[in-house]
């Protein structure tokens, strides 16, 4: 095979290098298309067949349904592995030894206090605020009280910053949650498990003892890891270009948590809970919901179907479809939400519409499902899908900053008006 492709333009031939990826994904490096054709660009909206970079993090494969994290199978990871070593795995690119793993727990748990003035921000925003504005928002105010922007050439500094985010954003979380529930912005304790601990901060009642529930510390581990990376992802992306101008981990941080956000991406895992609501309320008439999804003229969409880049089906959706049967089961939870999905699925994995699309179920058709059996609040699904991304966001975050790329500044091309003369007020 050619280790080049040629453009030809204006009746002019231009040789441009490929780039194999270690998975032999092909990429033209389209560096040098302006200067040797005199401007000419491309465009690519949606950046549907473009990539931003060369990444050691995340391989997907979107026909095949692989997913893997530094090589690591998500399979493997979402049963042998828990999430902190998930996300040092993500972060320093090697799964840890224990005395790694309990070093870095200890280095987030010492970390896992934020600065009290920050209540003084919560309160001032409405029980009503959508919980992933709260989190936005409170992300970046960390930077108020933590303004050294960290060296990213200096592994310490660089660690230093991992721990204090991982240490404090459980607590932002929680908190957001506990502002709209009217309950008391409090902590957990450093005598447990980073998923426990996130547990007791969010459900603990203050005249009662948090009882943890295991079948519920493991589900939830479980969705965080899932949730962990997923190459450049919008909210992903939107991370490294932030990044990319130099701003601070937490600015960008905040930047992914409003990028996640959008029912399109993070923001469906509540909107697909919503719409399953709707068809429960509804009768249960799912082929109303399938027409409509159907129907150019409606703006509605089947949410938690359909991928940018799965093709075939959502790896993490078939581990959280069976987890959901699991959880349920052994929660005695009986839920006609479930029963509305799973037919919805099967009705549309046989539908010409969604089959000729390669509709799937992506991540978000069934973790909802999952949160309402745990007693989260459906505001607060985002919140927890960016809980699990937060490992995802900072180590390539840090990928980018270390392999210095270049600002992000995409081209146009312009299809305004030309060139006119201003006119002044009087002749308009
Ligand atoms: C996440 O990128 C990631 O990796 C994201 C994510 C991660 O981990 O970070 O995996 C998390 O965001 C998962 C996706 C969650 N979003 C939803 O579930 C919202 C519903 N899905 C869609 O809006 C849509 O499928 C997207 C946004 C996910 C993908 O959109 P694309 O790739 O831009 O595809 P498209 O909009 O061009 O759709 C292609 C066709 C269109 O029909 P035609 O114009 O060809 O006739 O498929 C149709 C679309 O109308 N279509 C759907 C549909 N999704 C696509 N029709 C009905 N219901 C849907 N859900």
């Amino acid at each position: 095979m050619s280790n080049t492709a040629t453009l030809e333009i204006n009746g002019e031939k231009h040789e441009f290098p490929l780039v194999v990826g270690t998975e032999n994904e092909i990429g033209i490096n389209i560096k040098t298309l302006r200067g040797v054709t005199g401007g000419v660009t491309t465009i690519d909206p949606g950046y549907k067949n473009t990539g931003a970079c060369e990444s050691g993090i995340t391989f997907l494969d979107g026909e095949k349904g692989i997913l893997r994290y530094r090589g690591y199978s998500i399979e493997d990871l979402a049963d042998k592995a828990d999430f902190l070593e998930v996300a040092y795995l993500l972060i320093f690119g090697e799964l840890p030894s224990k005395d790694q793993l309990d070093k870095f727990h200890s280095d987030i748990k010492a970390q896992s206090v934020v600065d009290d003035d920050v209540k003084k921000i919560i309160d001032a925003f409405p029980k009503a605020a959508h919980p992933m504005g709260v989190l936005s928002s409170l992300t970046s105010a960390l930077t108020a009280f933590n303004p050294s922007s960290v060296n990213v050439d200096s592994e310490e500094d660089m660690y230093k910053t991992v721990v204090k985010i991982l240490g404090k954003f459980p607590v932002l979380v929680a908190w957001a949650m506990r502002k709209k529930q009217g309950l008391p912005l409090n902590y957990g304790s450093n005598s447990l498990g980073y998923v426990e601990n996130v547990l007791k901060m969010m459900f603990e009642k203050p005249n009662e003892e948090y009882v943890q529930n295991p079948i519920i510390v493991n589900a939830l581990d479980k969705l965080l890891i899932l949730h962990a990376d997923h190459e450049q992802n919008c909210s992903t992306s939107t991370v490294r270009i932030v990044g990319s101008s130099h701003a601070g981990l937490f600015a960008s941080i905040s930047s992914g948590i409003s990028a996640l956000w959008g029912p399109l991406h993070g923001g469906a895992n509540q909107a697909v809970l919503e719409m399953l609501e709707a068809i429960k309320e509804d009768g249960g008439d799912t082929k109303k919901y399938m027409g409509k999804a159907k129907d150019k003229e409606d703006p509605f969409r089947l949410m938690g179907f359909g991928h940018r880049v799965y093709k075939n089906f959502d790896p993490r959706a078939k581990i959280i479809k069976v987890a959901a049967d699991e959880v349920l089961a052994d929660l005695g939870v009986e839920d006609p939400i479930l029963d509305i999905a799973k037919g919805l699925e099967k009705e549309a994995l046989k539908d010409d519409y969604f089959v000729k699309r390669k509709l799937y179920p992506n991540v978000d058709f069934y973790s909802g499902i999952i949160y309402r059996a745990m007693g989260i609040p459906t505001e607060m699904f985002t919140v927890m899908f960016a809980l699990g991304r937060l490992p995802g966001w900072i180590s390539q975050w840090r990928e980018m900053r270390l392999r210095k790329e270049p600002i992000g500044r995409p081209r146009q091309i312009y299809t305004g008006e030309n060139y006119r003369a201003f006119k002044d007020i009087a002749k308009r």
